[in-house]
């Protein structure tokens, strides 16, 4: 991977990067051709990273089918899928962890300790290895791209972080591996992060400012329907993840809400008009 990175860099040529734990969906697709408009060579790597899972987490029954995975990649044009081993990535004796400390404490942060160390730590990896010019994130896991954003500027590792908007299916449910988890009754349920989304966005666009008793009435909406358990409902600075009492600028609605075993994760900017 490093010499093919190496040679492509010697001749000029720029280098997207797409990292990924695999089990492909339309939402990683469209990060793949993002990525391919904006440079020469794409690289995807697939590594289902064990080290951002926790004890009690999903890193054994997390969905994997490469030979799909390859098949699609191969579709889109991809130049290099990179698919490291856990025993290269992490021998015997690694001991070296990465932390963006105050991003990584609230929302996904404080509900998974070590998750955001992981995180940081595999893509730093992985940026050393395949050094990209840039490389494309999600905006469904919106947290994660403020930390990888941090890491990148603080450690000077000169890569463009390029956002990506969350693709959903058709009644609104943000794509994600992790729906493979859910049962057909689940999966109906599962609509209900999307139209909480909604239903917060239409009550500030009719003058509602106060977030504790709004993040209350989105609570009770997730609830009632079935299946659903609510790890967070916050309202937050879009840039610093600090909680936000009143809504007088754009702000960012991040949910967390098991649906039977599966953790979803939705967010959207809402916008006082
Ligand atoms: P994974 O969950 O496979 O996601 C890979 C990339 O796809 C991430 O940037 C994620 O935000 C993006 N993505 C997933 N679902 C999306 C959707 N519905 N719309 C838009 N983008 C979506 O995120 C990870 O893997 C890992 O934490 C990783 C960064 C690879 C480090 O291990």
């Amino acid at each position: 991977m490093r010499a093919w990175s190496e040679r492509v860099r010697q001749d000029g040529a720029r280098i997207a990067f797409v990292p990924t734990m695999g089990y492909f969906h339309e939402g990683h697709l469209a990060l793949m051709r993002k990525a391919k408009e904006l440079a020469d060579k794409l690289v995807v790597s697939i590594f289902v990273n064990p080290i951002q899972f926790g004890p009690q987490e999903d890193f054994a029954a997390y969905p994997r089918d490469l030979n799909r995975d390859a098949r699609l990649a191969e579709e889109i044009g991809v130049d290099v899928l990179f698919v490291p081993e856990a025993q290269k990535m992490y021998p015997s004796g690694f001991q070296t962890y990465v932390e963006v400390s105050e991003l990584s404490k609230p929302l996904c942060g404080a509900r998974r300790p070590g998750h955001f160390r992981g995180v940081a730590t595999v893509c730093l990896k992985l940026f050393n290895i395949v050094k990209p010019h840039l490389a494309v994130f999600g905006l469904k896991d919106y947290q994660q791209f403020l930390v990888i954003r941090r890491l990148v500027e603080d450690l000077n590792l000169g890569i463009e972080i390029v956002g990506h908007p969350i693709v959903r299916e058709e009644d609104g449910l943000a794509m994600s591996s992790r729906n493979t988890y859910l049962s057909p009754e689940e999966r109906k349920s599962a609509t209900c992060l999307y139209k909480a989304l909604c239903l917060a966005q239409e009550k500030v666009k009719e003058g509602a400012r106060e977030a504790p008793p709004l993040k209350k009435e989105i609570e009770a909406f997730i609830l009632s329907y079935p299946y659903t358990r609510i790890d967070y409902v916050e309202f937050c600075h879009p840039e610093t993840l600090e909680p936000v009492k009143e809504i007088s600028s754009p702000t960012l609605l991040a949910l967390a809400v098991f649906v039977g075993r599966a953790r979803l994760i939705d967010n959207a900017l809402i916008k006082p008009l």
